[in-house]
């Protein structure tokens, strides 16, 4: 039999990564309180089929390995990273972006805080910071610890220390943490 022609070669590269190939899987999830069907290779992140396959680009990429936050959304109320996850992980979940946060018309109060206090410059990290700061104010709600509660026992609060740690995870690079905080902490009914 004869090898095949480079022709060949390239067509069978083209069929294996095409859409319904084999590795992609159907998954249902409801985005922003839409239902959505998608058929994606079982290896895409939730951050690629939020932001190349929904097109909502308003949940960004920053290092794309986990370090930075900036690609932040609530998946059934609790906040990851959208970029350490893959899709089919989430077949049935609710995922919320800074999309369905709240509207330009009416903003969720995160989102208001956040242009009330000046807490972004250049804003690429300001969806995940918001998307974040939401699930922690869940977080204290619901008595969630985090390395920085010192009393298990006593009643939670969003102080300098749990903010900042709670946080954490989101990276500024134009370093506007100090709007971020007060932003967050208006939010949460803090002086
Ligand atoms: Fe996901 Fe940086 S893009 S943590
Ligand atoms: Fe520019 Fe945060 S506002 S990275």
């Amino acid at each position: 039999m004869s090898p095949p022609s480079p022709h060949e070669v390239r067509q069978r590269a083209v069929d294996e990564h095409a859409p319904g190939a084999s590795g992609s899987l159907p998954l249902s999830l409801t985005v922003n309180g839409e239902h959505r069907r998608l058929d994606l290779d079982s290896r895409v992140t939730l951050l690629d089929a939020l932001r190349e396959h929904l097109h909502l680009t308003g949940t960004k990429k920053g290092c794309d390995h986990g370090h930075c936050g900036a690609c932040t959304v609530l998946v059934n109320g609790i906040r990851i990273n959208a970029c350490l996850s893959l899709a089919a992980m989430h077949d049935g979940d609710a995922v919320t972006t800074i999309e369905g946060l709240g509207r330009p018309d009416q903003l969720h109060p995160m989102q208001a805080a956040f242009i009330a206090h000046d807490a972004f410059q250049c804003g690429y990290c300001t969806p995940g910071q918001i998307c974040s700061a939401v699930a922690v104010l869940a977080e204290i709600r619901a008595g969630v610890p985090s390395h920085a509660t010192g009393d298990l026992m006593a009643p939670m609060t969003l102080d300098n220390g749990e903010l900042r740690e709670r946080m954490s995870g989101n990276i500024c690079r134009c370093g506007a943490y100090s709007n971020i905080a007060d932003a967050v902490a208006d939010v949460a009914g803090r002086p």
